[in-house]
């Protein structure tokens, strides 16, 4: 029955195997600094969103386990590594803008080794430019095979040429890959992979596949392991985490999955994204504010107030029916923040549509919003629609969107000034050696004196600064 299903089936061999090569390849690293007293450095580069940054610290730790130590210098770099992101042109026009640096680069360095990998890899058009433009890419793969990373470097070392590997599907994942975590104290984990939703201007179901989701106790595991490393916040990941688990043999839902990882001791905070407004459960509302180790922001994207944009974009949600929704949410948490993505100039957005917006942001209050001018991406139905929006009319929309947005959210910002709130000490700013940063449970970020002893600890504090996107705030 299971292999009817779309879950994700687990291969343990495969990471034997694949640590097999990071030995190999560690020996060789470790003879080079045997002879020269230099260790060889990486550089890597996440391009794109909260997954592909996921993604970088699993191919970091491999990096490590190979013998390679990070570099934050580019110019230091004998490994260069970018994970690639393709929702918007400009991710993309970033990456041949870099390579053309590189070429320069190794023309000084020939030994440096360059990789690529990540969404914009899925892309035939992509491959075929870097075959015939771009030769001094070493190492390329996708965003089906990336623990493939070591046993790609050896063919690269073995061969001496360009090694290219994409897949198309993936039916199983390697669980427990070293990874380098950015925080220590703050994981993320992946719970659901690809998305189904196919909104018609969007490029990550062609790139990432059908969804799938992780089982149960391959997730609660890890966060138990994770528990046991000192991680006190876990922030869970998909494209659309509320239809996590509908494919599942034992059909789970988020709420119950959410429900369960509460249970585990250790864990004192959980954030997720993101949430896709169609399938938002009353269930999830439910669990949310039941449970006080779920944090109380939502990121909630709305794409456009407009209900005929948000059709002919396949949301399958209308603008009323969005705006009930946060009613609902508000309704049961009342100090919940939310967050929000937003594309100005999809295809035939008129003056009127982009009034819906605007309607819609000063409707519900945002405390942050991630604001986007439609990106054509080949492939998907958007990109032959009829009625693509100028770019004089976007900017001009653009700016006046920004225009009520900013004073909205200074103002709401605003009201946290004189509140306690709880901050989880993740580290040391980088102005000011006696200043800590972090999250507080609403997700607002804020800087207050202290020392790094109280790094990875819960913090009382009281904000007394609002300087619109963080705040200052004092112990008390
Ligand atoms: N799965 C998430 C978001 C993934 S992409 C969701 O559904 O909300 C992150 C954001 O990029 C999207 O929310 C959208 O606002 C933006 N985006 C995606 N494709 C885009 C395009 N072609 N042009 C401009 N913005 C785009
Ligand atoms: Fe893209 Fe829509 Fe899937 Fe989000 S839900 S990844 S916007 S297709
Ligand atoms: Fe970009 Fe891929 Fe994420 S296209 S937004 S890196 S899923």
């Amino acid at each position: 029955m299971r292999d009817t299903k779309k879950e994700v089936a687990v291969d343990e061999s495969e990471l034997f195997r694949q640590l097999e090569y990071m030995h190999k390849i560690r020996e060789i690293n470790d003879a080079y600094e045997s002879k020269t007293g230099i260790k060889k450095k990486f550089y890597s580069l996440a391009m794109g969103c909260q997954m592909n940054a996921h993604d970088s610290e699993k191919l970091e730790g491999m990096l490590d386990e190979m013998g390679y130590e990070r570099t934050n210098e580019e110019t230091e770099a004998d490994f260069v590594i970018y994970n690639t992101c393709c929702v918007r042109e400009n991710a993309e026009q970033k990456v041949y803008g870099k390579l053309g640096w590189l070429k320069h680069y190794k023309k000084d360095k020939p030994d440096t080794l360059i990789a690529l990998c990540g969404c914009m890899m899925q892309q035939d058009t992509v491959l075929s430019t870097l075959r015939q433009k771009y030769r001094h890419v070493d190492v390329v793969f996708g965003t089906y095979n990336l623990y493939k990373l070591p046993e790609l470097i050896n063919s690269r070392m073995e061969s001496g040429d360009s090694v290219y590997d994409i897949w198309q599907e993936q039916e199983e994942i390697v669980e427990d890959l070293p990874s380098i975590r950015h925080f220590p104290y703050k994981a993320s984990v992946n719970i659901v992979f690809g998305c189904n939703n196919f909104c018609t201007y969007c490029i990550v179901p062609y790139v990432r596949g059908r969804e799938r989701s992780r089982m149960p106790e391959d997730i609660l595991n890890e966060v138990k392991k994770l528990a046991a490393d000192g991680v006190k916040e876990i922030v869970l990941l998909g494209q659309n985490v509320n239809s996590y688990g509908k494919n599942l043999d034992d059909s789970v839902s988020f709420a119950k999955l959410l429900r369960k990882i509460s249970d585990i001791e250790g864990i004192e905070r959980i954030r997720f994204m993101t949430s896709h407004p169609k399938d938002l459960s009353d269930e999830l509302i439910e669990v949310m504010r039941d449970c006080p180790k779920i944090c109380k922001s939502l990121h909630l994207p709305v794409q456009s107030g407009s209900s005929e944009i948000l059709r002919r974009m396949n949301r399958k949600y209308s603008k009323e029916s969005y705006l009930e929704t946060v009613r609902k949410i508000k309704e049961a948490m009342p100090e919940i923040t939310l967050s929000t993505d937003i594309i100005v100039g999809f295809p035939g957005e008129t003056e009127e549509d982009f009034q819906e917006t605007l309607d819609v942001i000063r409707k519900v209050g945002y405390s942050t919003a991630y604001t986007f001018i439609y990106s054509k991406r080949t492939g998907t139905p958007a990109a032959l629609m009829d009625n693509q929006v100028s770019d004089e009319v976007i900017k001009d929309r653009f700016d006046r969107m920004l225009n009520v947005l900013n004073p909205m959210i200074h103002e709401l910002n605003e009201k946290l000034v004189g509140k306690v709130v709880t901050v989880l000490a993740e580290e040391i700013s980088k102005n000011n050696a006696n200043v800590l940063t972090g999250r507080a449970d609403n997700n607002a970020l804020v800087h207050f004196e202290g020392n790094k002893d109280l790094i990875g600890q819960l913090i009382p504090v009281k904000i007394v600064e609002n300087k619109t996107f963080y705040f200052i705030a004092e112990r008390i």
